[in-house]
């Protein structure tokens, strides 16, 4: 059965609520303001028609790989059954009830995998050529994150993405944002296969996009995500191609990661080199720094190692967070906050961390995802094999860091990135950054060589692309049409 359980959808809606607070602290406040609370009003608008209005649906009564027009009292839902992967979708197709933005269609729905799990998503249509236009899979990081959050509107509409690009936004695994049901993943690798499933069902259901260059986008923890999916869908691609299996191709051409989290002996190095020397202030003593590195090298490295060498190990990798507590004691107790070290503590805003999908990212553990993650030690799982195998397969890749953020900061994301395992590892980590102009105005410095390319963020936190969004819009879009990013 398709019908949202009435408890799990008001969380749904009070976590929603909150996600689009109007945030009178934050840089662009005046302008914000609107189009945050009528994007709220949107949001909630979608999903009480999605929740309030139950129809039955009975899979035996329709076919298969066909749409189904269901009228509700005010609402018609379209029903998809895809039969390769059993997955259901349930969307509200033009319906022209929500639509507040003339000319762009938007399509909130349901995959349900089963009766207990069921992953929401909401499709929001390129305004120009959109059966052209690339098709961005936007994910929030967390783990846990709501990926609609990454909508939070920036000064300016202008630099809106959906102007260019299909998006697709997908709450995952199941219990993440307005997902719910049974949630069965603690770890990247086990959510991939939900995404795979979902797409697919998905560009069955609407295959006038189903050739069109699909990009992953995403931040914070999505740095995992967003390398293993992108490298477990090349390897179904693999097995398509060598015969086995009657899923659709679905190819990843590009990948878009800011500020992410990929590999702990890389970054909780690289936390305490941010910590002491960053460009705006030390954050510690070089004495502390000094003791930190000790710490480092004497008890969280060789235990990274065991686990990155072990990957299977329960134990091994449950060790990593005992064993480097470096990032967790940097970040606490801080006079400041941690996703933007320029602002005060009393700056930081639990919006704006709810906001990037940020909010369990390190310490607060309340979600039942990041609980579940944290489990199976996912984090300590690196994701440098994977992101390496992805650029090496060709797919033009873009990571960016806003530069005050500490979180997963830019010197650990830089050295991530030099340290990618692709043809051109050599020439690209001797490279320097070279400034990146938007239109005349330097806002950040990046290299970039074959497929991969660095972007670092001047004057922007963990949420780089809404402190930015000028500089986002363009590398975003640079990078979707698969080409390396360059100043204009
Ligand atoms: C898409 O872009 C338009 C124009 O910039 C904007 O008004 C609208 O709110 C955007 N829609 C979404 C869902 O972001
Ligand atoms: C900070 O930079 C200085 C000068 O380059 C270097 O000697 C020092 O080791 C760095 N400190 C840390 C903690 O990385
Ligand atoms: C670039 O800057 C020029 C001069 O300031 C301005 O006229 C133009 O509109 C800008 N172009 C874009 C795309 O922002
Ligand atoms: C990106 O990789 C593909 C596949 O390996 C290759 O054909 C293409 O030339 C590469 N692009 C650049 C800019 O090197
Ligand atoms: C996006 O990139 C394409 C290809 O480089 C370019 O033609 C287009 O003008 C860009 N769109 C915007 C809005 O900058």
């Amino acid at each position: 059965m398709l019908r949202p359980t009435g408890k799990k959808e008001a969380h749904g809606l009070l976590s929603g609520g909150f996600l689009f607070s109007p945030n009178n602290r934050i840089k662009h406040s005046t302008s914000s303001r609107r189009p945050l609370i009528t994007l709220r009003a949107f949001v909630l608008c979608c999903l009480l028609v999605l929740a309030t209005t139950y129809v039955p649906l009975s899979s035996a009564a329709f076919k298969k790989d066909e749409w189904h027009r269901v009228k509700g009292d005010d609402v018609t839902y379209q029903y998809f059954e895809h039969a390769a992967t059993g997955v259901k979708l349930k969307v509200e197709k033009n319906s022209g009830i929500c639509e507040e933005t003339p000319g762009v269609n938007h399509y909130p729905g349901y995959a349900s995998f089963n009766e207990d799990e069921h992953m929401y998503f909401w499709f929001v249509e390129g305004r120009n050529s959109p059966t052209i236009a690339p098709f961005a899979i936007n994910l929030a990081g967390g783990p846990g994150g709501a990926s609609m959050a990454e909508l939070t509107p920036t000064s300016s509409n202008t630099y809106n993405l959906n102007h260019t690009v299909n998006m697709i936004y997908i709450d995952q695994p199941i219990e993440a944002g307005f997902s719910y049901g049974l949630n069965v993943v603690g770890s990247t690798d086990a959510a991939a296969p939900y995404v795979w499933n979902l797409l697919q069902a998905f560009f069955a259901g609407f295959d006038e996009y189903e050739n069109q260059d699909l990009s992953i986008i995403t931040s914070s923890y999505g740095g995992h995500y967003g390398a293993v999916f992108a490298d477990k869908i090349q390897q179904q691609i693999k097995k398509i191609d060598s015969g086995s299996g009657n899923s659709k191709r679905i190819e990843i051409a590009t990948l878009v990661l800011g500020n992410g989290w990929y590999d702990g002996a890389i970054q909780y190095k690289a936390i305490i080199e941010y910590s002491r020397n960053n460009t705006y202030r030390p954050l510690i003593s070089k004495l502390k720094a000094e003791e930190y590195l000790r710490e480092y090298y004497l008890h969280c490295l060789p235990a990274q190692r065991l686990c990155d060498d072990d990957l299977g190990n329960f134990k091994k990798c449950e060790d990593v967070y005992w064993k480097c507590g470096i990032k967790r004691s940097l970040l606490s107790n801080r006079d400041f906050y941690v996703y933007d070290i320029r602002q005060s503590d009393e700056d930081g805003r639990p919006d704006v961390m709810q906001a990037i999908g940020a909010k369990s990212s390190w310490e607060y553990s309340s979600d039942r995802v990041y609980k579940r993650f944290g489990l199976y030690s996912d984090s300590s799982h690196s994701a440098l094999d994977a992101f390496s195998k992805v650029v090496r397969s060709g797919v033009t890749t873009l990571s960016y860091a806003g530069d005050a953020d500490m979180v997963d900061d830019w010197f650990g994301n830089l050295d991530v990135a030099d340290d990618i395992d692709y043809d051109g590892t050599s020439s690209f980590a001797s490279k320097r950054l070279v400034p990146y102009a938007v239109n005349g105005t330097v806002k950040g410095e990046f290299k970039t060589f074959q497929n991969l390319s660095f972007l670092r963020v001047y004057d922007a936190g963990h949420a780089a692309r809404h402190d930015q969004p000028a500089l986002a819009f363009q590398a975003f879009n640079q990078t979707m049409r698969k080409k390396a990013i360059s100043p204009t």
